[in-house]
């Protein structure tokens, strides 16, 4: 049953920890090993894109499992809920991570975030400054375009709308958008900079990381052509600031190697783990002071909406009946 987590290292005097993680080895396994060198403690990744936090679940007491690393403070949120978790209790990770990135409970602390922003045409689109409220205004009519409304992406944004203009308010601008969309939602964020380069829309919600991994896509080099035909705008930057979300790890309640979990967690907030965690999928660190990707910084500075994440993951129940009541997919009504 735990056969995935075999060791194929002879034992480190530091002994182990286990981590499951949604996060693709490629991002994680630099970090890894930075760990392993520093503290001699062997690092064992058990990967897949779904069904982590039932597995945890299922394998009970019995669970190899002493961390989680996930994306979204919604996951975050339900891993907490499913109870497989316990507190992270550590002071270095409060010195390191801002309370608004961190869960008051302790259920879960966030290690990297990204801006939900506007792919913008360079042909297309004049403006330099918009809102995501901006987006129901009639010049908009049939240039919007996005994936879909019930995407953890999107529910994000909705919420973080929910909590700013309250639920009425962000229910019409979820309607407005609809209405100004130039095609059904469908595809991932890199399919509407795509639609962008072909001229099917005009401007697009995206996270900021796509950007840089299409800048740098040597495997699919057109979408080095998609990237080239959008600029980044930041939502709300005289404002509150755009919405992010994060990147974010838990402790597993029946965390075998419990204390190793604490020290790879503290590690990760780290300046050093910042900075590289960050760096390899063209994310934002969430300790201040420190830098993205240059590729990211070229974008210009984002303004992050100070709104804490646990904050936003109250509302993404409502944010999600919004986009079925509205039929958001359903494209424009009106
Ligand atoms: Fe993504």
């Amino acid at each position: 049953m735990v056969a995935v987590l075999a060791p194929v290292a002879p034992a480190l005097a530091g002994g182990e920890v286990n981590i499951y993680s949604y996060r693709q080895p490629d991002l994680i396994q630099p970090l890894l090993d930075r760990f392993t060198k520093e503290t001699g403690i062997r690092a064992n990744v058990v990967t897949a894109s779904a069904g982590l936090e039932e597995r945890i679940a299922a394998e009970g007491e019995f669970s190899p499992a002493d961390i989680l690393l996930s994306v979204d403070v919604g996951r975050l949120e339900n891993a907490k809920a499913l109870g497989i978790t316990q507190p992270i209790e550590s002071k270095v990770v409060e010195q390191n991570i801002p309370a608004i990135y961190r869960d008051p409970d302790h259920g879960w602390v966030g290690l990297t975030m990204r801006g939900r922003v506007f792919y913008a045409s360079r042909e297309r689109v004049k403006e330099e400054k918009l809102s995501y409220e901006d987006l129901i205004r009639p010049e908009w009519k049939g240039r919007l375009c996005t994936r879909s409304g019930q995407h953890v992406y999107n529910i994000g944004l909705f919420a973080n709308l929910i909590a700013n203009d309250g639920v009425g308010e962000a229910t019409k601008i979820v309607e407005g958008i609809r209405d100004n969309l130039a095609m059904k939602p469908s595809g991932d964020d890199r399919a509407q900079a795509k639609a962008i380069w072909a001229g099917e829309c005009d401007l697009a919600l995206g996270n900021t990381y796509y950007v840089g991994l299409m800048e740098t896509d040597t495997r699919e080099p057109e979408q080095q052509e998609w990237a080239k035909a959008m600029r980044v705008i930041f939502p709300n930057s005289d404002g509150r600031g755009t919405e992010v979300n994060i990147s974010g790890v838990v402790l597993a309640k029946n965390a075998p190697n419990k204390a190793n979990a604490l020290k790879l967690i503290e590690f990760l907030t780290s300046d050093e783990a910042q900075e590289i965690y960050a760096d390899v999928n063209f994310e934002y660190p969430v300790k201040p002071g420190l830098k993205p990707n240059k590729v990211i910084q070229d974008l210009g500075t984002m303004k992050p909406d100070p709104l804490p994440m646990w904050e936003l993951a109250k509302y993404r129940k409502q944010a999600s009946e919004i986009v079925d009541k509205v039929d958001f997919d359903g494209g424009p009504q009106n």
